[in-house]
């Protein structure tokens, strides 16, 4: 990117922000608006930017109220040329998000095929540990990062899931749902989920072919696997059709059993991601803190070098915090990382020494109070 605009965004009653090409490194005190400027940069991608926040949230609120209205303007160099990028509330109903490219209405996967975004927050330290919805939400982010129609192909499968849930309580409660409406909506979550499984595996097999060619970093390796029906039934080579029928078939005798749960049992929205620390040969989840967050850091950075790879340029890169708690081995891995890819990252901090393996291939942001100016 080489221009960030904010209006009304979070504690930015107005920002313009001019950039080159080079890393940005963003510094300053606690509050002062670091994780609220690369907030505002994921939300030039889909979904609900790196905090999950809905569009309401964003808008800035001062003593007097909340501002109306938001938005967020970027402009980018692209291999196709410069071009510009919006969103912000729509003025026509301001709950809701809206996206713009070269100034004219666009979707989110428009936006996400030309300015591909990955990030990284401290939310990620404990993905290994966690629950297992974050740690997939964590991967088809990557996966979207290289596939922007994945994110599309969720959301229909997600609505069509939750359609069948409310016939299948209805059946519950005694009355009989439309069965045409319930084999269609059948069909929809098995089309979908495929398509879902199949990006994701897709994703996964380029990423672990990117980290088993990586020299090693300062890194861990990590040995990647989705555990899920669907996942299984492509990865043991079944044609997708096929894979389509099993899970249709395994939707329809699961009915009266998801009606009973409250909820479908089986599909690709209860996939499993699990890793391995190579090195120590360990499952993540019992690494240490520090490697745990060194292994989503390397996760991270090959995805990035994959889809640099594959598209001819990287991805932009959030960081938001992800120095605290690296040792100067790794922070000097890190940006040797970012720099070899050609990614500009964003990365925040509360001091410039974190970010001084950069030395002057990167730029420094000096945030203040909702305000951001370029130092060097
Ligand atoms: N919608 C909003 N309107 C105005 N200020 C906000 C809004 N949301 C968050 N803030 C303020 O932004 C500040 C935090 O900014 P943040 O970017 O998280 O800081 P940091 O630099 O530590 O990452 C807090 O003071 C918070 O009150
Ligand atoms: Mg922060």
């Amino acid at each position: 990117m080489t221009r960030l605009r904010l209006t009304d965004f979070r504690n930015y009653a107005f920002l313009d922000l001019r950039v080159d090409p080079r890393p940005v490194c963003l510094v300053g005190p606690n509050g002062a608006g670091k994780t609220n400027l690369v907030e505002a940069v994921s939300f030039l991608g889909p979904g609900r930017g790196l905090r999950a926040a809905g569009a309401d949230a964003v808008r800035r609120k001062t003593d007097e109220g909340p501002a109306p209205l938001w938005a967020v303007h970027a402009e980018a160099e692209t291999r196709e040329g410069p071009v510009t990028l919006a969103t912000g509330a729509d003025p026509a109903e301001p709950a809701r998000r809206r996206t713009r490219l070269e100034g004219a209405a666009a979707t989110q996967t428009e936006l996400a095929r030309i300015l591909p975004l990955l990030w990284l927050t401290p939310r990620e330290d404990r993905l290994w540990a966690g629950a297992r919805a974050d740690r997939m939400r964590f991967f088809d982010r990557l996966v979207l990062a290289g596939d922007p129609a994945h994110a599309q192909t969720a959301i229909r499968y997600d609505k069509a899931l939750r359609e069948r849930q409310r016939l299948l309580d209805r059946m519950e409660d005694g009355q009989r749902p439309d069965p045409a409406w319930l084999d269609a909506l059948e069909r929809e979550i098995a089309a979908s989920g495929v398509a879902m499984a199949a990006a994701r595996l897709d994703a996964l097999v380029r990423l672990q072919a990117e980290i088993d060619d990586r020299p090693e970093t300062a890194f861990p390796k990590a040995d990647l696997a989705l555990e899920g029906l669907v996942e299984a039934d492509l990865a043991d080579g079944l044609p997708a059709l096929e894979a389509e029928d099993r899970f249709l078939s395994a939707l329809e005798s699961a009915r009266r059993r998801d009606a009973a749960a409250g909820r479908a049992l089986t599909g690709p929205h209860r996939t499993e991601l699990t890793a391995r620390h190579r090195g120590k040969d360990q499952p993540a989840s019992d690494c240490s803190t520090g490697e745990q967050k060194a292994l989503v850091l390397g996760l991270a950075l090959a995805q990035g070098a994959a889809l640099a790879k594959v598209k001819g340029s990287a991805p932009v890169l959030i960081f938001d915090e992800a120095c605290a708690h690296l040792d100067a081995a790794r922070r000097e891995g890190l940006a040797d990382a970012i720099l070899a890819m050609g990614a500009q990252a964003w990365l925040t901090g509360v001091e410039s020494a974190l970010f001084s393996a950069f030395g002057a291939r990167a730029q420094t942001v000096a945030v203040e109070n909702g305000t951001a100016r370029l130092e060097s």
